[in-house]
């Protein structure tokens, strides 16, 4: 019984270390591996972008004006871009476009749901009826800009949704901010622009 210890040979011996240490080099490498996929997952959660919102076009379709009163009526078509800057998938809500004159709103337009697939951009065209008796009451700079011609307007929106990808679901919000003239006598838009 004694001799029992002295029976395992030197060989069976180096088998066991040896098992030992690859074992242990397994597991070193599997926690190696996990700390670089939450490496990679941090990265890609902490770099989700906000959709670049814009309008990529404003068209008068109608325009009626009169300098007295000063007052302008106006219907527009127009389309706002979604731009998904990020690898995954944006789903996007209902939205609402303004239109405003001197900072107040002129005029708005329920804009449809929609979706962007990754580094894609959705198109999502609508019409507004803007005028300018929507302004509050008090002075204003209506008068001067129909008499000049020019109606500077501008049009914002805030785009909600959610960015998946694999197993990210982010919440991640964009705004739109463009400016723009109203030319009264050509009736047209000019000198559209967005703020990125
Ligand atoms: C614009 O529409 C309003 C009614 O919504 C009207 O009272 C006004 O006279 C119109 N202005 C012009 C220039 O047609
Ligand atoms: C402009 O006036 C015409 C005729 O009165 C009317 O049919 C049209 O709807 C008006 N346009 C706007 C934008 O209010
Ligand atoms: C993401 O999460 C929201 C709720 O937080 C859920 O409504 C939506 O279905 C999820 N989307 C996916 C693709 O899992």
């Amino acid at each position: 019984m004694a001799d029992l210890e002295s029976q395992i040979s030197p060989l069976a011996a180096g088998n066991l270390r040896r098992e030992r240490t690859s074992k242990c080099f397994v597991y070193l490498l599997a926690g190696f591996v996990i700390f670089l996929a939450a490496l990679l997952f941090a990265v890609l959660v902490l770099r989700v972008k906000s959709p670049e919102i814009k309008l990529s076009f404003v068209t008068v379709k109608n325009l009626n004006d009169s300098s007295w009163p000063p007052s302008f009526n106006t219907t527009l078509a127009a389309e706002m871009t979604v731009k998904n800057p990020n690898l995954g998938y944006y789903e996007f809500e209902p939205s609402t476009v303004s239109f405003l004159y001197g900072g107040s709103r002129v005029g708005n337009s329920r804009l449809v749901k929609g979706e962007a697939r990754g580094k894609k951009t959705a198109r999502v065209s609508f019409g507004v009826d803007v005028r300018s008796n929507r302004l509050p009451e008090g002075p204003n700079t209506l008068a001067n800009d129909i008499d000049s011609g020019m109606v500077r307007l501008s049009g914002s929106a805030v785009v909600s949704g959610r960015l998946t990808l694999w197993i990210i679901n982010k919440s991640v919000t964009g705004k739109m901010d463009c400016t723009m003239t109203l030319v009264v006598k050509s009736k047209t838009i000019e000198g559209l622009v967005c703020r990125k």
